[in-house]
């Protein structure tokens, strides 16, 4: 298994690319079981789990061909990925592939809108307390397909097709209205669905499935419309960039100081993250077609942070801020609303000696000025590139072990870093 070793201390300097974001590509991939015809997706992120999908979707009968290489890279990857589900030969998500990520569950809805049946094992994916697909599948019920649960699979029939109905959410949530979305734009009739996700992510689909022939008015509000169509047809779209990347890189800078421009990210996809850097002491200045980020000397100043639905602050951001927090000059709260149990990064960030205790979904941050480097294990996605940020700024040596869940979101994290000046090195096996 791969790990990462990192000798702490050094400033960051340079331009950082960012990538397409993962959490619109997946279900824009997804997307191409909607139709026969060719879906060509732009600025596709090279990550574990875009390759983990186009695997799924090979399975599904989807044609998946690559293009947009660099040199020298694998026969898998590329940023342009073109799909075409002329063909869909199978309409069963099996346990072992599931279960790796929990966003090709999404693969349900559009098998049941084009196919009328379906079979996908429940998911899983990153550990973050208890994720279940309850209203997902209160979507899919709404839309009128009939759903049983066995031996862990999720069996949904729709025999005459899906209906156009009213989803009301009792909680935002994003899957669940990728699901209301790509089963509402081939359901008969009129779906509004109330409550819905309004994250890029979510715009980004609904984007693209206007281009595709969908009906769909409200984007971006809470509120969508869709009027259902017999058919869907082939598109080319270009993945949004992913503002956790962005938020995750502004947040290493904003740790060991230094100057950074993040190419290719509007402030508008992380405006609340960005606002707590800024209170944090550091630098925000929108550049072009990027964002600069920097910070040379002063203190960072404790901040206070909630999680919340976009525009609020991002989950996905969460463990990041508090590994920023962990070195600020005082008391930092942070609230989890999203998740439960979304603070498996606490005890690992305390082997670098940050003090921090946990009350409810409530962390406290007592910051303090030096962290030292030590050995410590990725848990999750994003709590993984906590530790990356934590050790960046560490006295010393840094060993991450389990590093595959950063290259499940992050393209390139150590080439990317390494470019700035960080002293970042894999160490394969
Ligand atoms: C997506 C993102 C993830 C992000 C999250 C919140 C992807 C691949 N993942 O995850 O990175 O952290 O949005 O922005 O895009 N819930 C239920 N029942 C359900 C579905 C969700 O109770 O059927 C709850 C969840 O437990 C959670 C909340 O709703 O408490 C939000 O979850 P949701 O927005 O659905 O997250 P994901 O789509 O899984």
């Amino acid at each position: 298994m791969d790990r990462i070793k990192i000798i702490g201390g050094e400033k960051l300097y340079g331009t950082i690319p960012i990538a397409g974001a993962k959490n619109a590509a997946l279900p824009l991939m997804i997307a191409s079981l909607l139709t026969p015809e060719t879906l060509i997706l732009e600025n596709v992120p090279r990550l574990s789990d875009v390759r983990m999908l186009k695997r799924i979707l090979g399975n599904h009968g989807v044609d998946v061909m690559v293009a947009g290489k660099r040199p020298g890279e694998s026969a898998e990857d590329g940023e342009v990925v073109r799909l075409q589900a002329a063909h869909i030969v199978d309409t069963v998500s099996p346990y072992e592939l599931v279960s790796q990520m929990r966003a090709s569950f999404w693969v349900l809805a559009p098998l049941v809108a084009r196919m009328r049946e379906a079979k996908v094992s429940l998911p899983g994916g990153c550990a973050i307390g208890t994720r279940p697909v309850d209203l997902l599948l209160m979507a899919m019920e709404k839309l009128g397909c009939k759903i049983e649960i066995d031996s862990g699979y999720v069996l949904a029939s729709a025999p005459d097709g899906l209906k156009g109905a009213e989803i009301d959410f009792p909680k935002v949530t994003v899957g669940g209205t990728h699901t209301a979305l790509m089963g509402a734009v081939l359901a008969r009739g009129k779906t509004v669905i109330k409550n819905a996700a309004c994250e890029p992510e979510v715009t980004d689909l609904a984007h693209c499935l206007v281009k595709m022939g969908a009906k769909i008015s409200g984007i971006g509000t809470p509120t969508l419309e869709i009027i259902g169509v017999e058919h869907l047809h082939g598109a080319t779209h270009r993945v949004l960039p992913d503002r956790i990347e962005a938020g995750t890189y502004a947040c290493a800078v904003a740790m060991t100081g230094g100057d950074v421009l993040l190419d290719g990210v509007t402030p508008d996809l992380l405006q609340s993250a960005l606002d707590k850097l800024k209170a944090s002491g550091t630098e925000v200045i929108p550049e072009g077609n990027g964002i600069r980020i920097r910070r040379e000397g002063g203190k960072i100043l404790p901040v206070n942070i909630t999680t919340e639905v976009f525009p609020g602050f991002p989950t996905d951001l969460q463990a990041q801020f508090m590994a920023l927090m962990t070195r600020a000059d005082g008391v930092s709260t942070i609230i989890e609303t999203i998740f439960e149990n979304r603070f498996m990064h606490v005890s690992e960030l305390a082997r670098f000696g940050a003090k921090i205790r946990l009350d409810g979904d409530a962390a406290i941050i007592e910051g303090r000025e030096t962290l030292k480097g030590a050995p410590v294990m990725a848990t999750d996605l994003r709590a993984s590139v906590s530790l990356v940020i934590a050790a960046l700024a560490a006295e010393g040596e840094t060993m991450i072990n389990r590093v595959y869940h950063l290259d499940r979101g992050f393209e390139g994290l150590e080439t990317k870093l390494q470019r700035c000046g960080a002293k970042v090195e894999r160490i394969r096996g």
